[in-house]
Formats: C-alpha cells, structure tokens, sequence
C-alpha cells in the first residue's frame, strides 16, 4: 500500500532508510486490516501502535539531532512538528479500539499517510539537501 519511491529520498542515507521503516510499519498495518483470519485484533492494534511510537520517538531524536549538527536554520519549525506527531501518541484512548476495530486501522493509516505526505516530502526534503 504504502510504496517507496525514490522521489521521498531526502539525501541522507540514515534518515532514509528510517523513513522505510514507517513504510513497513503502514504495510504490517494494511495488512492486517485486510486480514479476516482473527476474530478479535486488539492485541495486534496495541502493538502495532506501540512500535509506531517507538519508531516515532527513535527516529525523530536522530533526525533532530543530525539537523542540529548540520545547522539547518529551519530546526525549531521542523521540530514543533514533530512534537505534534508524538503528541498524538499521548492522547491516543485505547478504550475507543473495540467501537471499531478495523476503522481504527484506518485511523492508524491515515496518520502515516498524512505523515508520508505532508511531512516527508515536503518538509524532510528541506534539511537534507543541504
Ligand atoms: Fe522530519
């Protein structure tokens, strides 16, 4: 679903092989939304949101840490955004899954879709180049 492309890279190898990460996680995600094998995906649903956040904070601290060594001027812009994404992990209401659980999924989706596109390719091209 989520498909790499060689438009996404943004120059530094380290930030781009992280970037494929999420790419993966979106996919073991789509994958298990289509899967009509388990009767009950919450414990795959929690999972699949905790290595998300694990991710999340992982790869953000490294992408930060690598525009503070290079001095991109745009850090403190870039990183509010990034806060915003992890804040979103802060709030998530685990009690809500069971209304929905594959709508959820969809929720879990649009995050990363949302991220692929108006964060990656935009915003993650900016401080790489340089
Ligand atoms: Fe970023």
């Amino acid at each position: 679903m989520f498909k790499w492309k060689e438009e996404y890279k943004t120059g530094n190898t380290l930030v781009d092989e992280q970037h494929k990460k999420l790419f993966a996680i979106g996919d073991s995600a789509y994958e298990l939304l289509k899967n009509d094998g388990y009767l009950d995906k919450y414990d795959k649903i929690v999972d699949t949101i905790q290595e998300l956040k694990d991710y999340t904070v992982y790869h953000f601290r490294a992408e930060e840490e690598y525009m503070l060594k290079s001095g991109f001027k745009g850090f403190f812009a870039h990183k509010v955004e990034h806060d915003d994404f992890i804040e979103k992990f802060e709030n998530i209401d685990y009690s809500r899954i069971d209304d929905g659980q594959n709508e959820y999924i969809l929720g879990i989706l649009n995050f990363i879709a949302d991220w692929i596109t108006q964060h990656i390719i935009v915003k993650d091209q900016q401080h790489s180049h340089k």
